[in-house]
C-alpha cells in the first residue's frame, strides 16, 4: 500500500500515507553527534556480538527500566531486532517444527518461520480479548514440535500489552511445555500509554529465563530505524548460536551506528516521555475522529503507533483499496493474520492524521470529509 500510495503522489495525487511503521522522529542529539564524532575516525570490523560498550549499555538499559539482569554473554546484537529475532529462529528451526504466532502479528514472523522450513501456527486473538493471547489457547497450540512461541508487547498491528496476572496464566503453560522457548519481542516497550511499568514475562517468570530470548532494540523508542541496531538478552547457548549465524551473514551491524546506539541508551531519556505524550495527543485525536463512524470499532492501544480498527465489512483489502482511491493509504489487516481489520499508524502529523481519518469516516458512512 505504501508503494500504491507513493506511485498516485508521483502522478500528483494528494495521498495521506498512514503505513508507516516507524517513528517520525529524527534521532536524540546526542546518537547523532556521537555518530558524527565516529564517522571521521577510522572504524573497522567490530566482534560479530558488537563492540562490548553497547552490550553493556544494552545490559544497563535493561536493568534500569525492565529491573532484570543479564552477563555480558547473555547479549546478541544484530542489525536491528529483525535480525536478532531471525538468527535465533535460523539457528533453532528446523523442518517440521512448529512456532506459535499469535494473530493479529507483525508480518515478518510467520515469514521468518517459513524461511527456515519450519511451520507458523498462528492463533486468532479477538478483539473482544484486546488481541492478547489467552493461556488456554495457548495451550490448545501447543504440541510436541512447538518450539518457539512468540509474544510480542506493546504489540504491533494491535497495541495490546500483557497484564502481570495474563502473563502469569501464558507461564503456567509453558511451564507444562519445557521444550518451546519464548520469544518476547519487547520492541515496543517505551511507546506505552498506561500507568506503571512495562512488564515482561521474563519478570513474571525468572524460572523460565533460560527459555526466553527478550528482544528490543533503538529503532521504536529512540526513533532509529534506519540505523539497524537491535539485540537479545538470553541463554549464553543460545547467544553464542545467535552470534555464529550472525557472523556468517553479515559480520556486524554498522560500528557508527553501535557507536551512536550506545549514546541513545546511555545519554538523556527525556526525550522517550516527551515522544510518548505527542503519539498519546495523537492517538487520542485519531480515536476521536473514528469513533464517529458507525462501521468501525477500535480497540484503545496500550502501546506502539498504530490503531488497528475491525471493519463492519470483512473485505479488508477492498476497503483499504477504497481508501486509498478516496486518498488515504492503510495497511488491511490480512497483512497481520486478522482480515476485517485495518492497520492506521500514528506516527505521523496530527494534522496529516486528522486528515486521513476524516478520509476514512467519510468513505464509510457515506459524509463529506
Ligand atoms: C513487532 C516488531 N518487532 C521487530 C521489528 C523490527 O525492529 P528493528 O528495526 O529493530 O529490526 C518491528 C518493526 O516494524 C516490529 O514491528
Amino acid at each position: 500500500m505504501a508503494r500504491r500510495a507513493a506511485e498516485y503522489r508521483a502522478q500528483g495525487r494528494r495521498i495521506i500515507d498512514l503505513t508507516l511503521g516507524e517513528p517520525d522522529f529524527a534521532p536524540p542529539v546526542h546518537a547523532a553527534l556521537a555518530a558524527q564524532e565516529a564517522a571521521a575516525r577510522p572504524l573497522g570490523y567490530t566482534p560479530a556480538n558488537g563492540i562490548p560498550e553497547l552490550r553493556r549499555a544494552a545490559r544497563h538499559a535493561l536493568e534500569r527500566d525492565r529491573a532484570l539482569s543479564y552477563t555480558d554473554a547473555e547479549v546478541a546484537v544484530g542489525c536491528g531486532a529483525k535480525q536478532v529475532i531471525f538468527n535465533a529462529l535460523f539457528a533453532t528451526l528446523g523442518p517440521g517444527d512448529e512456532v506459535i504466532i499469535p494473530a493479529p502479528y507483525w508480518a515478518s514472523y510467520p515469514d521468518m518461520v517459513r524461511l527456515c522450513g519450519a511451520v507458523p501456527v498462528i492463533v486468532p486473538c479477538s478483539a473482544e480479548s484486546g488481541f492478547r493471547l489467552a493461556p488456554d489457547a495457548l495451550e490448545a497450540a501447543m504440541t510436541e514440535r512447538t518450539r518457539w512461541v512468540v509474544l510480542n508487547a506493546p504489540g504491533n498491528p494491535s497495541g495490546a500489552t500483557y497484564s502481570h496476572d495474563t502473563l502469569a496464566g501464558l507461564a503456567e503453560v509453558l511451564r507444562r511445555h519445557p521444550s518451546a522457548m519464548i520469544l518476547s519481542d519487547e520492541i515496543y516497550a517505551h511507546i506505552r500509554y498506561g500507568e506503571g511499568e512495562y512488564i515482561s514475562i521474563a519478570q513474571v517468570a525468572p524460572d523460565l529465563r533460560e527459555r526466553i530470548l527478550l528482544v528490543d532494540g533503538v529503532s521504536k523508542a529512540y526513533a532509529m530505524t534506519g540505523w539497524r541496531v537491535g539485540w537479545g538478552f538470553g541463554p549464553s547457548e543460545l547467544v553464542r548460536r545467535i552470534t555464529a549465524v550472525q557472523s556468517q551473514n553479515c559480520t556486524q551491524t554498522a560500528t557508527v551506528s553501535q557507536i551512536a546506539a550506545v549514546a541513545a541508551l546511555e545519554g538523556s531519556q527525556e526525550v522517550l516521555a516527551e515522544r510518548c505524550e505527542t503519539y498519546r495527543r495523537r492517538r487520542d485525536a485519531a480515536l476521536a475522529i473514528l469513533r464517529q463512524s458507525r462501521h468501525l470499532e477500535t480497540v484503545e492501544p496500550d502501546g506502539a503507533f498504530y490503531l488497528f480498527p475491525r471493519l463492519a465489512t470483512s473485505d479488508d483489502l477492498a476497503a483499504a483499496d477504497t481508501f486509498l482511491e478516496a486518498g488515504c493509504a492503510t495497511v488491511p489487516g490480512s497483512a497481520f493474520g486478522a482480515p476485517g481489520h485495518l492497520r492506521l499508524s500514528f506516527a505521523t502529523d496530527i494534522a496529516t492524521l486528522e486528515e486521513g481519518c476524516r478520509i476514512i469516516v467519510a468513505t464509510l458512512d457515506g459524509i463529506p470529509a
